[in-house]
């Protein structure tokens, strides 16, 4: 109708919980791809071109070539922390706000993190498939000993907010904190969280559990890689619900199987959906199809932020969480 003409457009490339849908749906006019699969990428550019917002989740790749055929575009709002799916560089240059959802997530993504640590350490998949195969007809004192979580090193890669929520659940374990970060904890923050700061080769050889919270960068793509694994302790356990490229998965895979480390919980894979098969026969290996953050609250909480991000460009005011406000300067 006539109004609706002169609200803002935007597109939500995926679905996602009503009630963010109907929030965006009250300010602005509202494609909606509710088929919970991504658009074929020919469909996606028709559908974004002429709309001022997409609001996208992390199956979108959001380059280059997308900003140039969308040059009506103000704000690119991510439904994600991480934010390797956008060229942010490239979105700058043409002014469009690139926003993400931190926060929102950091305690239920340092929760599933702990779960698949505990649930590797004490080979919890394990356990539930030998009671579902009929095996367990005898209480066995030798059976799926696992290794100890209290009072163990923990190394923490990335101390950021999901590194630290880490670092908290691990006081309730009495364990020996180390952080690796470029940037150092402020003093009070390291004696409030008893964590010490190391390189990454001491993390690497002391740790008991190696827990990786970085964002997928240039510098930490296969940071963890077959020399890092041949530093860990044999006994060690890997812990992967960052991004999937952190790890060479292929390198993971051999030193599962070859007992270079003893277990590893991952929630995320180099090329996803795909998952390394080397990886699929081995039982010390947990994997998760990358839900880290997904608690009904958490989800909702995030979809809502991304859609308050992308109403609050479109509305000339500053976002709640910008990736790269310098992107409105240049508007
Ligand atoms: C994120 O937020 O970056 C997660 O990987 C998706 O929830």
């Amino acid at each position: 109708m006539g109004t609706s003409m002169l609200r803002p457009s935007i597109l939500i490339s995926r679905s996602l919980p009503a009630e963010a849908v109907s929030r965006a749906r009250s300010r602005v006019d509202v494609d909606f791809n509710d088929a919970d699969a991504p658009l074929p990428r020919a469909e996606f550019i028709r559908r974004l071109k002429g709309r001022q917002g997409l609001v996208c989740l992390i199956t979108e790749s959001v380059d280059e070539e997308l900003l140039a055929a969308c040059p009506d575009l103000k704000v690119a709002a991510n439904v994600a922390v991480g934010f390797n799916n956008i060229d942010v560089a490239a979105a700058t240059r043409r002014g469009v706000v690139v926003t993400n959802t931190p926060d929102v997530l950091t305690e239920t993504t340092a929760d599933f993190a702990w779960t698949l640590l505990m649930a590797t350490a004490r080979r919890v998949v394990e356990a539930d498939r030998y009671v579902r195969d009929g095996k367990f007809k005898l209480w066995e004192f030798m059976l799926l000993h696992g290794g100890d979580v209290h009072g163990k090193t923990l190394g923490i890669v990335g101390f950021g907010r999901i590194g630290r929520a880490m670092a908290r659940r691990a006081q309730g374990f009495g364990m020996r904190v180390l952080y690796q970060d470029a940037v150092a904890a402020d003093a009070a923050t390291e004696r409030e969280l008893r964590v010490v700061r190391t390189d990454i080769a001491t993390l690497l050889r002391e740790s008991d559990f190696v827990t990786l919270h970085t964002p997928l960068l240039a510098e930490t793509r296969h940071l963890i890689n077959a020399q890092s694994l041949r530093t860990m302790k044999k006994t060690a356990y890997l812990i992967n619900a960052a991004r999937g490229p952190v790890v060479d998965e292929a390198a993971l895979a051999q030193a599962l199987k070859e007992g270079w480390i003893a277990g590893a919980g991952l929630d995320v894979f180099e090329e996803e959906p795909a998952v390394h098969p080397g990886l699929l026969g081995l039982p010390n290996v947990v994997l998760a199809p990358h839900i880290a953050s997904a608690s009904a609250h958490t989800r909702l909480e995030m979809a809502n932020l991304a859609v308050d991000n992308c109403l609050a460009v479109l509305e000339g005011k500053t976002p709640p969480t910008p990736v790269n406000l310098d992107a409105l300067a240049r508007r």
